[in-house]
């Protein structure tokens, strides 16, 4: 029957020391909770630490059609470029503007003299280089369509070559 002085001492709080610990735990222990429950919140939407995994580039990488569509200009099938393509592709850049005493387009005067050698001849030096024309005027052909660039070219000046026709050219022998 001894204990019943001590009955209104119960609890866990007994010394001083032990209540500045239950105050100062009272202050601490929820702001740390709620300092962490913030931190847990804001997390949901950071990356790792020095991660750009949400930059926008990223996510538009992620999320990129399997497809995708590139604009390319159309370059035809090798034998199939009509002789004003193929000029305008190479050969425009000398005898647009004459350039490197080429004879130039249009010009009646300059390819008079080159004419009177005919279709084949004039094809030939342009396919093989003549003097400061490089072979081909620097590009990659099929004969039949230098061929068709020099009627083009030398009908402009004045000549009445017969350029060859596109279609009956495909996969016919090339004309000579
Ligand atoms: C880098 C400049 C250049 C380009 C590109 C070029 N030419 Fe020429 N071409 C010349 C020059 C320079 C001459 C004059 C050569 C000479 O008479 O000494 C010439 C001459 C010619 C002649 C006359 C040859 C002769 O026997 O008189 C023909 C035909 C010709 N070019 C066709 C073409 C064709 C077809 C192309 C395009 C596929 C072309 N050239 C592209 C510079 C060029």
């Amino acid at each position: 029957m001894s204990q019943a002085p001590q009955s209104h001492d119960e609890g866990p709080i007994q010394t001083p020391q032990q209540l500045m610990l239950a105050i100062v735990l009272a202050f601490v222990v929820p702001v740390t909770i709620i300092a962490l429950l913030v931190n847990y919140v804001n997390s949901a939407a950071k990356g790792g630490a020095g991660s750009s995994a949400l930059a926008p580039e990223a996510v538009a990488q992620r999320i990129m059609p399997v497809a995708a569509v590139k604009v390319q200009a159309v370059t035809a099938a090798p034998g199939s470029r009509g002789g004003e393509d193929v000029y305008k592709a190479q050969c425009a850049s000398c005898h647009g503007a004459g350039a490197l005493g080429a004879p130039k387009y249009g010009d009646g005067g300059a390819w008079a003299a080159r004419i009177g050698k005919g279709l084949d001849t004039l094809t030939d030096h342009a396919v093989k280089g003549f003097n400061a024309m490089p072979a081909q005027g620097g590009g990659d052909f099929v004969e039949v369509e230098i061929k068709r660039a020099v009627a083009y070219m030398a009908n402009a000046g004045g000549a009445k070559f017969e350029e060859p026709p596109v279609a009956a050219a495909e996969g016919a022998s090339e004309a000579k």
